[in-house]
C-alpha cells in the first residue's frame, strides 16, 4: 500500500466522526511523529510504500480515535507556548487560552528579576515551565495534589531544561509559613458539574475530572483557598494571577477583598469573554 491509499483509508475510517479538515490535521500530526513527514511532504511522497507494521499502526489510532480519545494522548505530546510537553490522562491537556495567561503574565514581568513563582494545579507543567523558560532567573515552583501529574511536569521540565520545585499537597489543605512569592498563578478546576453537558465527548470521557470539575455550589473553592494563601505567601507588591470560569468573572473578583489587594484586573478574550484575573498584594 501506498500512503495515500493510507491518507485515504483513514479519512474513510474516521468520516462522519469528526469534521474532514480535523481528520486531515490528525493525519499530517500522526505522519509528522511517524514519518518525520512535514505536511508537504505527505503530498510530494505519497508513493511511499507503508509497511504492514505501520498499517497496523494506523487501524490501531483509528480504533482509538473512534472512542474520541484526544490525539494528544495518543500520540502522547502536545505543543504549549512553543515548547513540546508529554501528556497522558493523568494531566489536562493544555488549551490556548492558558498560553494568553502565560503571555500576559510575561508582558508585565521584568525578566532579569529573580522571582520566586508558585504555579498552582501544574498539571503537565505548561505554566511553570514556559515561565521558567521566558524568566531565567526566576525560581518556579509547580504544586499539585496528584503525583502521576508532578511526574510528568518533571519530566516536562527535564525536557526543555528548566528546573521546577514540585510540591506535591492539597491546595485546600495546604498550611505553609509564610513563603514570600512574587507571583502565585493558577489555573485551578472552575467547571461546574452543570456545565458538563455542554462538553465534547473527548474532554468529558477522558480527561481527567480531578483536573476539570467542582461542584455546583461552591464553584471557586479553590479560588478562595487561593486568594487566602496568597495573603500570607505573596510579597507586598506581588501578583496573583488566575484563569478564570467564563460565567464567573465578577464573583472571582469579589474574592479579593480591598484591604489585602488592589489593582484588579478582569481580562476578556476576543469574544468578550472573561477569562484571566490578576489582582495586586497591597
Ligand atoms: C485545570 S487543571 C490545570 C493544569 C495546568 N496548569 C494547565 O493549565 O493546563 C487543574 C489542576 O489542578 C490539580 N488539582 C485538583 N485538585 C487539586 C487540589 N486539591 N490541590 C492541588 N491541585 C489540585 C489537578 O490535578 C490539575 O492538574
Amino acid at each position: 500500500m501506498q500512503l495515500k491509499s493510507l491518507h485515504n483509508f483513514f479519512q474513510n475510517g474516521l468520516i462522519g466522526y469528526y469534521p474532514k479538515e480535523e481528520i486531515n490535521a490528525f493525519f499530517y500530526r500522526i505522519c509528522e511523529q511517524h514519518f518525520d513527514y512535514k505536511r508537504i511532504d505527505v503530498h510530494l511522497k505519497s508513493e511511499t510504500l507503508i509497511s504492514a507494521e505501520t498499517f497496523e499502526y494506523f487501524e490501531t489510532l483509528i480504533s482509538r480515535l473512534l472512542t474520541y480519545e484526544p490525539i494528544q494522548y495518543i500520540l502522547g505530546t502536545t505543543s504549549f507556548f512553543g515548547l513540546e510537553f508529554k501528556v497522558d490522562d493523568n494531566v489536562l491537556i493544555p488549551r490556548p487560552e492558558t498560553e494568553e495567561l502565560v503571555a500576559w503574565i510575561l508582558k508585565q514581568t521584568d525578566s532579569s528579576q529573580a522571582l520566586k513563582i508558585l504555579d498552582i494545579g501544574t498539571g503537565s507543567g505548561c505554566i511553570a515551565i514556559s515561565l521558567a523558560k521566558h524568566l531565567p532567573n526566576a525560581m518556579v515552583y509547580a504544586l499539585d495534589v496528584s503525583p502521576a501529574a508532578l511526574k510528568i511536569a518533571q519530566h516536562n521540565a527535564q525536557h526543555n531544561a528548566v528546573q521546577l520545585k514540585c510540591i506535591e499537597a492539597d491546595i485546600l489543605e495546604w498550611t505553609t509559613a509564610a513563603h514570600a512569592f512574587d507571583i502565585i498563578v493558577s489555573n485551578p478546576p472552575y467547571v461546574r458539574e452543570r456545565e458538563k453537558e455542554r462538553m465534547a465527548p473527548n474532554v468529558l470521557e477522558h480527561e481527567p475530572h480531578l483536573a476539570l470539575f467542582v461542584e455546583n455550589d461552591n464553584p471557586l473553592i479553590f479560588y478562595k483557598a487561593i486568594v487566602g494563601l496568597s495573603k500570607i505567601n505573596l510579597k507586598k507588591e506581588g501578583f496573583v494571577y488566575f484563569e478564570i470560569n467564563e460565567y464567573l468573572g465578577e464573583d472571582t473578583k469579589a474574592l479579593f477583598s480591598s484591604t489585602d489587594f488592589d489593582d484588579l484586573q478582569l481580562k476578556t478574550d476576543i469574544f468578550g469573554k472573561h477569562r484571566m484575573i490578576r489582582a495586586t498584594k497591597r
